[in-house]
């Protein structure tokens, strides 16, 4: 192993992943565990029920990661690990695995914060140097950022109650989506984003959220609960029985689509203005970074596309596979700190974290 490689591990939600990565950002080797099809069947993620599926498989996944690098943990440079924010169930188990291996390896440990990592991601695959403004968006987070250094974000806005993926998850819960045929395997965002393409927008007119609030943040429940009467209004007229599909889901799909979008892109082009007219990003190619599971939306992204070139910034969304949860983001960001020296606890004897 010519540069330093380090094993990263992520439970924070529903997927345990495990991945070794190098300093250039040579995916050495990963494995990843996801619990969807799980979640999928009870409605939502039930915490203790997720904290079991990461408990069988944490080792496996981790061991499946080593095996494959080629790479023994008498050669890791450091072990990464999620430990915030996430389910604590969940996050405890990566935790204590993480804290035994680094024990039994006697290897520095590196905790890593969740959206830090999604936010560096990008670097790993492209040269995208600081300061650079960071849209995270999935179905446990709504932020802008500016990421000034690996551990130096100034937080513009944040979700005030949900995220969009969950409000997009709860909308097709509500349309009953897994009964239509074309969408019972897909993820909520994903089924929304397939049906909209099938209707038109202009049906059901929705506000947009926090329209007079002129600051960065989110809020989607409000918009959840427009849609939510909306489906039960049309439930009354069209008579259907629980459970059955609405004959406009084409059109609900579309409209909330096309809200959560013009949402997302009002608040962002906000950032976008605050960092400009303080001069905090730079004047030579200024970069939007856009990541989370619901950035893999064509739709957004082609409206984020529309606010980037009218502002002069450069749009940048990893491929999707590294937009959603994995260890491989994980492992980066310690490399990232590693880099950098901060934030690494070396090995002691009786290696602590106390999480904040
Ligand atoms: O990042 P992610 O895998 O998990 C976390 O939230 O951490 O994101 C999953 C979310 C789900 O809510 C899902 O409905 C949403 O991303 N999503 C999408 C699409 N694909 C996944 N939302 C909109 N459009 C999509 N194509
Ligand atoms: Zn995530």
């Amino acid at each position: 192993v010519g540069t330093r490689v380090v094993l990263g591990i992520e439970t924070s939600c529903d997927d345990t992943g495990a991945a070794i990565v190098d300093e250039t950002g040579l995916i050495l080797g990963e494995s990843l565990h996801s619990q969807k099809e799980v979640h999928l069947q009870t409605g939502g993620i039930i915490p203790t029920v997720a904290q079991r599926l990461h408990r069988e498989n944490i080792s496996r996944v981790v061991q499946e990661a080593i095996d494959r690098s080629g790479v023994c943990p008498r050669e890791l440079a450091a072990v990464a690990t999620t430990v915030k924010p996430g389910m604590s169930l969940s996050l405890g188990i990566g935790l204590h695995f993480s804290l035994a291996f680094v024990k039994e390896h006697q290897k520095p440990f590196i905790p890593i914060h969740h959206m830090e990592a999604h936010a560096l991601t990008v670097r790993m695959l492209e040269p995208v140097e600081f300061p650079f403004l960071v849209l995270l968006i999935s179905g446990g987070h709504a932020l802008l950022a500016l990421a000034r250094g690996v551990d130096d974000f100034l937080l513009l806005g944040q979700s005030t109650d949900e995220a969009p993926g969950d409000t997009l998850d709860k909308v097709a819960r509500r349309l009953h989506l897994k009964s239509h045929p074309d969408c019972c395997t897909m993820s909520g965002g994903q089924a929304i984003e397939y049906l909209a393409k099938k209707g038109t927008r202009h049906n059901f007119l929705f506000t947009t959220p926090m329209g007079q609030i002129y600051d960065c943040n989110f809020s989607f429940s409000g918009l959840r609960n427009q849609v939510s009467m909306a489906i039960g209004r049309k439930e009354l007229e069209e008579g259907v029985k629980p459970g059955e599909l609405l004959s406009c889901v084409n059109d609900i799909a579309a409209a909330t689509q096309h809200t959560v979008a013009s949402h997302i892109v009002k608040r962002t082009h906000r950032a976008i203005l605050f960092c400009k007219e303080r001069g905090l990003l730079p004047q030579r190619n200024p970069i939007l970074v856009v990541s989370g599971g619901v950035a893999s939306n064509t739709y957004i992204r082609e409206t984020l596309k529309i606010l980037t070139d009218a502002t002069g910034l450069h749009l940048v969304c990893p491929p999707s596979k590294f937009c959603t949860d994995n260890g491989v983001m994980i492992a980066w960001n310690g490399i990232e700190r590693l880099k950098e020296g901060r934030g690494i606890l070396p090995y002691t004897e009786e290696v602590r974290y106390e999480p904040k």
